[in-house]
């Protein structure tokens, strides 16, 4: 196939024009063009400048060192020192659109290749195909090496890409680096990147994108806090409204390296990879390995296009649909209530007080089985510890189904701490290396998971529990960072995570029904691999409200707020000491997968009665705030965060006003609410303000009290103005369209 030909890879406004030749080479990522794109293809050819290599050089979908690139390629690997640069040809090609299958490659037709069973199967994993595949086959014969890449785009305008290489000769190919690679224009000159640290998840940082480039390493073993595998490119000065941006979202739950390539030439690129340990991976004759899926999506509207796309993937596309039909019931969970202190009856007056706060799922947190006493032992005795619970969990969990409320229970299954059963029985069963003595992370080891004995017995007691108790939901826990994964005294970095997935996938094959939250130590855990078969995360362990605002908005970038876990804590913060009024706590955690983590026994009835109110303002709005449309407001001054829920028919919306810190200024200015009809007119209420609203300033605005009517295109333009508010406090106004 030396012709080369365009094609295009069309969602619903954003495209993708690949050349297809001897190789394949993205050549443009953006909104959608029209005309015939073949006579306009002159205008992309590049050209060959003086002082460098004497053909033009392609940042193909896997940039090759042998064609020329002196940029981070996207495979490196050796067969014992030789075939470490390959060059691969393009042999096959199918598109597949809901249209059809069209073969480009006519040779190809009705042949069961690895085009065919990778479209099946991507069919399979994720329900009807919608938007537009392509599966490219390369080869190159010398080195002994096919490349299969998959690109999709789907109607909410998410690009996926993934590789998959083949060793086909003898000998074992040993693979150092297998990226996903896809470009960025040249007007990408800034970044927004993710940092943070336990209790303190999503935080962002924007520096420009300058020569050299950047690059993110996580090495953790998990997700982490640290490095949450995603970043957005953007146009100088992108805002939440404005600009062009290309958002990246890696879905793996392991090591990973992130980086964005400025070449010398100008051209610049993302890639994303996992971070394979020494020998890690190996390919015998035959052998395939697999990169994860890399997520893009492109806007032009600044960061909120991007985000709406993704979390209308999200919604569609990654959440399990066996658990979204009524999966968001509100929790109550024991964990900041009790901690270890585990005594039925108490648990069971708990159960009741929760279910009159409105509660719908009661779960029991950490401390229930064998020996759990504290953070220093038993993990890995998962068996009901009967000193606690001599009468079992049955009269528990049959008092919070009589309440009219699901059960759920906390468990940690990779992780095994040296004082347990499980360890004494079975020490071979560490994820370690022999010989060495790795630091514990919380008093704990990880098993090593790809030792079938450890495997089966964890599937073995997570469905003992799962079968014997009628579970609604477990909270999948996972506490410490991986130091040496070593299996058979191998690097086994990656395959540890795959055997986490396939733990999971498991599990749910046997119980689909029940509900998965990852949590790891709060967002050690939190990417689209794991929401696959997961339906919530638990974003951190830090519940104090005004922290969590800004953890739920880094974290809203790439997921919508129903599978948060938000929610409303002790007034005295367990992990920063703050005091928060009932009122910041409740609208602090309304808009997500709601819950109360703290003990209701102790709370006196006038907090009672709050929580109650919050508990069903979140109920009465939660079809609007999980289904609807996501904005993050901008606003004129950083002691404000600003969000809005919009109906997807723009019937209605919620908008919450924050004021994170003191105002500047003695008058704050208005806030100009996007995303109505601009025709429609809104008639405006506030659905709750804190308790000290009118008291802290002569008059507070007059629409405050008497509502107003104003339009959509008002709302946008104009806006309405901002009241006075103390710092650490919130406001909720509802708009309903009245024509
Ligand atoms: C982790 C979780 C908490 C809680 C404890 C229990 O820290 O993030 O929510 O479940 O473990 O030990």
């Amino acid at each position: 196939m030396q012709e080369r030909e365009l094609i295009e890879l069309t969602g619903k406004q954003t495209q993708l024009i690949i050349e297809l030749g001897e190789f394949a080479e993205i050549l443009y990522w953006g909104n959608q063009v029209y005309g015939d794109i073949a006579s306009c293809r002159s205008t992309i050819y590049r050209p060959v400048p003086y002082g460098r290599l004497d053909c033009d050089v392609p940042v193909t979908v896997s940039p090759e060192l042998g064609r020329g690139v002196f940029s981070s390629p996207g495979l490196e690997g050796h067969r014992d020192g030789q075939d470490w640069a390959p060059v691969f040809t393009l042999k096959n090609v199918v598109q597949k659109s809901p249209k059809g299958q069209m073969f480009k490659d006519e040779s190809l037709k009705g042949q069961t290749s690895l085009a065919e069973n990778a479209l099946k199967g991507q069919a399979s994993q994720e329900g009807a195909l919608k938007g537009q595949t392509l599966y490219l086959e390369s080869e190159d014969a010398l080195a002994g090496l096919r490349l299969s890449t998959e690109i999709h785009i789907d109607e909410y305008d998410i690009v996926k890409i993934r590789h998959q290489l083949t060793n086909i000769k003898s000998g074992t190919y040993q693979v150092n680096r297998f990226a996903n690679t896809l470009p960025l224009p040249m007007r990408a000159k800034e970044l927004m990147t993710f940092y943070g640290r336990w209790v303190k998840e999503f935080q962002t940082e924007r520096q420009p994108l300058l020569q050299g480039g950047y690059q993110q390493e996580n090495r953790r073993g998990r997700t982490s806090h640290e490095h949450y595998p995603a970043l957005i490119a953007g146009s100088q000065h992108f805002d939440e409204l404005h600009g062009d941006v290309w958002g990246f979202h890696f879905a793996w739950s392991g090591n990973h390296r992130l980086r964005v390539d400025v070449k010398a030439d100008g051209r610049r690129y993302m890639q994303a990879e996992v971070i394979y340990l020494p020998g890690e991976m190996t390919l015998e004759e035959g052998e395939s390995l697999t990169t994860p899926w890399l997520y893009a999506s492109y806007s032009d509207r600044g960061l909120n296009g991007m985000s709406q796309q993704f979390h209308a993937h999200v919604r569609h596309s990654i959440c399990s649909p066996d658990l979204i039909a009524n999966s968001r019931p509100v929790h109550l969970n024991t964990w900041e209530g009790i901690y270890f202190n585990h005594k039925p009856e108490y648990i069971i007056s708990m159960a009741t007080q929760a279910a009159k706060l409105g509660v719908e799922r009661f779960i029991i947190d950490d401390g229930w089985f064998r020996g759990r006493n504290d953070d220093t032992a038993a993990l890995g005795d998962w068996f009901l510890d009967e000193s606690k619970y001599p009468n079992g969990l049955e009269p528990i969990i049959k008092h919070v189904n009589q309440l009219g409320m699901e059960f759920g229970l906390w468990f940690e299954p990779e992780m095994i701490n040296k004082n347990s059963e499980l360890y004494r029985t079975h020490p071979d069963w560490l994820l370690a290396v022999d010989g060495y003595e790795q630091p514990t992370g919380r008093n704990q080891y990880a098993i090593d998971l790809q030792n079938s004995d450890a495997f089966n017995y964890l599937y073995e007691r997570l469905c003992y529990f799962l079968s014997q108790y009628n579970i609604a939901y477990i909270k999948w826990d996972m506490n410490r960072e991986i130091v040496q994964p070593g299996h058979q005294g191998r690097a086994s970095g990656v395959r540890q995570t795959e055997r986490f997935y396939a733990l999971v996938d498991l599990l749910r094959s046997q119980f689909p029904h029940v509900s998965i939250e990852s949590c790891a130590s709060g967002g050690g855990r939190i990417d689209y691999e794991v929401l696959k078969r997961t339906n919530r995360f638990w974003p951190s362990d830090n519940n104090d409200a005004l922290e969590r605002q800004r953890i739920q908005r880094g974290m809203s970038y790439f997921f919508p707020p129903e599978v948060m876990g938000s929610h409303i804590g002790a007034a005295h913060c367990h992990s920063t000491r703050r005091r928060h009024s009932i009122e910041f706590r409740g609208l602090t955690a309304l808009f997500g997968h709601m819950g109360i983590e703290l003990d209701p026994v102790k709370e006196d009835v006038a907090e009672k009665e709050r929580f109650a109110h919050y508990v069903a303002l979140h109920q009465s709005l939660r079809p609007l705030l999980h289904t609807g449309i996501n904005w993050r407001i901008p606003t004129d001054d950083d002691a404000h965060q600003a969000q809005a829920v919009v109906a997807a028919d723009q019937s209605e919306a919620v908008v919450l006003i924050v004021q994170l810190a003191m105002p500047t200024h003695a008058l704050s200015g208005s806030l100009r609410i996007p995303g109505l009809d601009q025709q429609a007119i809104y008639q405006i209420s506030i659905l709750d303000k804190p308790s000290f609203y009118e008291n802290i300033v002569h008059t507070q605005p007059q629409w405050t009290f008497s509502g107003s009517k104003v339009s959509g295109s008002w709302c946008r333009e104009v806006g309405i103005t901002l009241p006075v508010l103390d710092p650490e406090t919130a406001i909720l106004i509802k708009l309903e369209r009245v024509n």
